[in-house]
């Protein structure tokens, strides 16, 4: 009897779940955390030069002891969803271990409900796009259990843009500067040759 090979396939992925489990996904965590951050909606920061400051605190109008669990907090810096498009690493998946929504670290801190500030130079290293920040609580077992973060569900409101400064921009810049004098020889030796070529017309 012939298997249809799709059959293979999804019995395959059906017995990795099956072997993985399935860990604990976003929309299983509750959103108890404020988080703000300095850029205003739209802004334009440039990397390597300038910083974000965030802040961070547990949501009052929930229950006192909802975060009896929280034991670290990590702050990230997330793509808006304009820049994950056509970015299959950049990818939103639920389960947690395989989401690509927030990949650069901007700090992580013991958990505390209140006063909670980190001012981070964005690095070099962080590539030009559209950005929010969030914020995940873990437990003591490493496993995000709560969230917040300064946009909206639909991540479309207060996000900020990142400019990055690249070594390819240097670079740019340098061979602009060399073109540039490169150009300034080239013009001068074309005035001397012109000059030269007046002198023999005179000469003659
Ligand atoms: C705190 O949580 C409540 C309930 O989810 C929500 O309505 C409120 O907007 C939150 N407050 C802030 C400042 O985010
Ligand atoms: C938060 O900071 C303010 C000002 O620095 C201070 O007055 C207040 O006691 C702090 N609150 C907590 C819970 O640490």
């Amino acid at each position: 009897m012939e298997v249809p090979a799709s059959f293979l396939v999804v019995s395959l992925l059906l017995s990795c779940f099956a072997a993985t489990g399935y860990g604990v996904t976003f929309s299983s965590l509750q959103k108890t955390l404020v988080v703000t951050a300095s850029p205003t909606q739209g802004q334009v920061l440039k990397s390597g030069e300038e910083a974000i400051t965030v802040t961070w605190a547990f949501n009052r109008t929930f229950p006192a002891g909802t975060d009896s669990a929280y034991k670290t907090i990590k702050v990230k810096l997330c793509y808006a969803p304009i820049s994950q498009k056509d970015r299959s690493w950049r990818k939103t998946v639920d389960e947690m271990k395989k989401d690509k929504t927030c990949q650069p670290k901007i700090v992580a801190k013991p958990y505390s409900a209140s006063n909670n500030s980190f001012t981070w130079t964005i690095e070099r290293d962080i590539p030009s796009g559209t950005y929010f920040v969030r914020a995940y609580a873990f437990n003591d077992q490493d496993e995000e259990v709560a969230f917040g973060q300064t946009t909206n569900n639909k991540k479309d409101s207060n996000l900020f843009e990142i400019k990055a400064i690249t070594g390819r921009h240097v670079s740019l810049d340098i061979a602009s500067i060399c073109f540039s004098a490169f150009s300034i020889v080239a013009l001068a030796g074309f005035f001397y040759m012109e000059k030269s070529k007046g002198k023999a017309a005179q000469q003659k």
